[in-house]
């Protein structure tokens, strides 16, 4: 389980509307490794396999963009992480070597017959991100691959092929206040080698990171479970490190997802959080909670964190 020490937080301020909350990244990898590396590829694994056409979408024109994703993400991870690991190239044919998982796969680089999976789909196998490709076409940014096991209440096989605006379609107020048009005119002039990242929050009843759409029966109804005996160990804090790399040759953008819960009692454990996210979520609009799904249980939360914050 994460910690309260090493989770993402994403605030600043006591006061939470939607607005463009990218800042650019400092640290500079597109993926992560952390404690929960092999659980959490193990199960994206297991839902590959069963649900191949949730969790994997491409478009064929993709595939010269997927290769180019699964250079930049196995150069990341040989840079950063190098003890776990490695490369070889000689001429086209290429070994990456994952030393976690004692894995060895040797491919003909641009040449998809020569591996088991498309490359996105390869290289997303080996990272707990999520990675979404797109695409940028007719002045216009739309995703048209991706693979994706952990989605916050969201369908890629739905979503496939849409522009910027259509996937944010669903959310209140964003085309209203001009806020996708802002965000997309902020996307297309991102630039290869400035890289971005923001962090989205939400809560979740109960501890599953594959909350996609087509299962909400099986999760949806948790919401249902919360009450003021069990909240601090049931609900979670859910937070999704986006990070957005523009990608010189196909000049589309990758944007990776990389997901993090902590139980709301672990949260509670930082005063300064508690007080702030409590102050959040009182004045936090109906509208948001809505869309965020917590509606249903906001005031075991919000009676939850008022408890914990005594004291400041
Ligand atoms: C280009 C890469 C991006 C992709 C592929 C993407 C995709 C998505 C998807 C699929 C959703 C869920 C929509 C649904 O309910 O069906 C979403 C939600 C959202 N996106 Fe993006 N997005 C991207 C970039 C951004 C950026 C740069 C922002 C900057 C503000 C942003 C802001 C949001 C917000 C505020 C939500 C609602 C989340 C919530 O309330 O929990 N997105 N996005």
């Amino acid at each position: 389980m994460m910690r309260v020490d090493s989770f993402p937080y994403p605030f600043k301020g006591d006061v939470y509307r939607y607005s463009n909350n990218s800042v650019p990244l400092e640290e500079p990898g597109c993926v992560e490794v952390t404690t929960s590396y092999s659980s959490e590829v193990r199960l994206k694994r297991n839902l590959l396999t069963e649900h191949p056409e949730r969790c994997f979408q491409s478009r064929s024109h993709t595939l010269k963009a997927q290769w180019e994703i699964a250079e930049m993400v196995m150069t990341h991870l040989t840079t950063y992480y190098p003890q776990q690991f490695s490369l070889e190239r000689s001429e086209g044919e290429w070994t990456f070597h994952n030393h976690i998982l004692e894995e060895h796969t040797t491919f003909t680089f641009g040449d998809e017959a020569t591996l088991s999976s498309e490359p996105l789909d390869f290289i997303g196998r080996h990272v707990q991100e999520d990675l979404i490709f797109m695409m940028q076409r007719d002045g216009d940014l739309y995703m048209d691959a991706g693979q994706l096991c952990f989605p916050a209440n969201w369908s890629l096989a739905f979503t496939i092929g849409m522009s910027f605006k259509e996937v944010h379609g669903p959310i209140p107020g964003f085309k209203e206040e001009g806020l996708d048009q802002r965000i997309l005119t902020f996307l297309m002039r991102m630039q290869a080698g400035d890289p971005w990242v923001r962090r989205n929050w939400s809560l979740m009843a109960g501890n599953r990171l594959d909350t996609s759409l087509e299962t909400f029966d099986e999760w949806g109804k948790g919401r249902r479970k919360v009450s003021k005996e069990n909240v601090g160990e049931y609900v979670h804090f859910r937070v999704e490190v986006q990070k957005l790399f523009r990608l010189p040759g196909s000049n589309g953008l990758l944007f990776t997802i990389h997901t993090h819960l902590l139980p709301l009692e672990e949260f509670a454990k930082n005063h300064e959080w508690t007080n702030e996210f409590y102050h959040i979520l009182q004045d936090l609009p109906d509208h948001i909670a809505d869309y965020k799904g917590i509606t249903l249980y906001k005031e075991e939360v919000v009676g939850y964190l008022n408890e914990k914050k005594v004291g400041m």
